[in-house]
């Protein structure tokens, strides 16, 4: 079967801040329209950008920027939603402006840590306030111009805690640098580049360093058609590996293939499922982002081992390789991943007991954890912990015929995905016919 997923929820996000920063109109299409977008549209509308409804069918917005300067305080706090990307992202935009905000969320999101991103911005002079709990949300943020320039050791590979030093430095006008111990996701560095920053990027002994030198005055206005998600491509890939739509597999049409968020394919390709990609011309430049057709097919899968420099470039996935784990021949073993914890739920306690909940031999670490494949079916039901790919990722196993997942909360999935439980049907649809 074929099939196109939604606009990819980090890319949508960075579109939609970049856009509404710059001078002139932008032209976006194919962005998502999940919960995720309709949390950092919906804040940014607050602080004053034009933002029009985002169409269900990926259809062109034009936004017409307000200029780097250009927001305004909001009237009430902006809630946030569950999207840590946009509450992080906004903190480093709002940390350069003249505009004083609180910022909220759901419960998930009030639970995660924001010190990471705070303690940069608040060294580079912004003022921050706790409301509640100290490293969590709510915050009140108040921004100031210029801000000073920063060289940030970020102790964790971080695309959001690095994405809100680069826009605080582009809003306030400041020199911004960042190493992190790993390339975590670049596609703040692509856009940026796309809308005339300069961005510089290189190994360095203690990972990797980005480097902001001359923030400009004004963002040339944006136009780019937001590939599909290669996040929510990676539950079809893990269907299709697992036969779940027959011999055939699935072929997903213009997806994003960045290569620090490509590490999922690697991996199955390693459990070996048999993987086909066709690269979409014209897509490599640093300033864009790769774009191609991804055809994944069955194979045995066996046990693999996923840690170190691969974790960064398949962080969102590593529920879904600990689900596939439990269908795998041998031990499947994820080591280097404590960032796990801090996600839109303790994704390593979330994982591991649904898979003891449904039967699976699974042992817990602190970084990681070891599941053992099984073939006996796999039936019960499992909690989503208000998490879209908790939900998604044991939703996947119900593609393999013997198993029978429930899950207790599927509308969660909307976050990221929306459409995803019509594609999951179809998918079973796919195999039924070819059986
Ligand atoms: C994201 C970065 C990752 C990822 C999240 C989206 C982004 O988080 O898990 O889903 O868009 O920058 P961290 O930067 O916290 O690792």
């Amino acid at each position: 079967m074929r099939a196109r997923v939604p606009g990819d929820k980090s890319l949508t996000q960075r579109a939609l801040i970049l856009a509404a920063l710059a001078t002139g109109e932008s032209r976006l299409t194919g962005l998502l329209h999940g919960g995720d977008a309709a949390s950092t549209a919906g804040a940014l509308r607050a602080l004053g950008a034009e933002i029009p409804a985002l169409p269900p069918d990926g259809g062109e917005v034009r936004i017409q920027g307000v200029g780097l300067q250009g927001l305004r305080a909001p009237t009430g706090p902006l809630d946030l939603g569950n999207s840590g990307t946009g509450t992080r992202l906004l903190m480093g935009v709002l940390a350069g402006c003249d505009a004083k905000a609180v910022l909220t969320g759901d419960a998930s999101l009030r639970q995660r840590p924001m010190a990471r991103v705070i303690d940069p911005l608040t060294k580079m002079g912004a003022s921050v306030q706790y409301l509640g709990e100290v490293g969590r949300l709510p915050v009140s943020i108040e921004g100031r111009r210029p801000l000073a320039a920063i060289d940030w050791p970020s102790p964790v590979a971080s695309a959001q805690v690095k994405s809100a030093i680069l826009l605080a430095g582009l809003t306030s006008g400041a020199f911004a640098l960042v190493t992190e111990p790993r390339q975590s996701r670049d596609h703040t560095e692509r856009l940026f580049r796309s809308v005339g920053v300069s961005v510089v990027e290189h190994p360095v002994a203690e990972g990797w360093r980005v480097e902001m030198r001359d923030p400009p005055e004004t963002l040339r206005p944006l136009e780019f058609d937001v590939p599909g998600d290669v996040s929510s491509a990676a539950f079809l890939f893990a269907a299709a590996a697992l036969g779940g739509a027959g011999p055939e597999g699935i072929t997903v049409e213009r997806v994003g293939l960045n290569p620090t968020r490509t590490a999922f394919l690697d991996v199955l390709e390693r459990m070996g499922a048999l993987i086909d990609i066709e690269m979409e011309g014209g897509s490599q430049a640093p300033d864009q982002e790769p774009v191609g057709d991804v055809s994944v097919r069955p194979g045995g899968l066996t046990a693999t081992i996923v840690g170190g420099e691969e974790v960064p470039r398949l962080i969102d996935e590593i529920p879904l390789v600990a689900a596939l784990g439990a269908r795998a021949k041998g031990t499947t073993k994820i080591s280097d991943a404590i960032e796990l914890r801090a996600k839109e739920s303790d994704r390593i306690d979330a994982v591991v007991k649904n898979l003891r909940g449904l039967g699976v031999e699974v042992t817990e670490y602190q970084d990681g954890l070891e599941v053992q494949g099984t073939d006996d079916p796999l039936r019960g039901q499992v909690r989503a912990f208000h998490d879209h790919r908790i939900a998604m990722s044991f939703s996947v196993l119900n593609t393999v015929r013997s198993c029978d997942i429930e899950v207790d909360d599927r509308a969660v999935a909307g976050v990221s995905f929306p459409g995803f439980w019509g594609l999951m049907a179809e998918v079973e649809r796919a195999r039924r016919r070819s059986e």
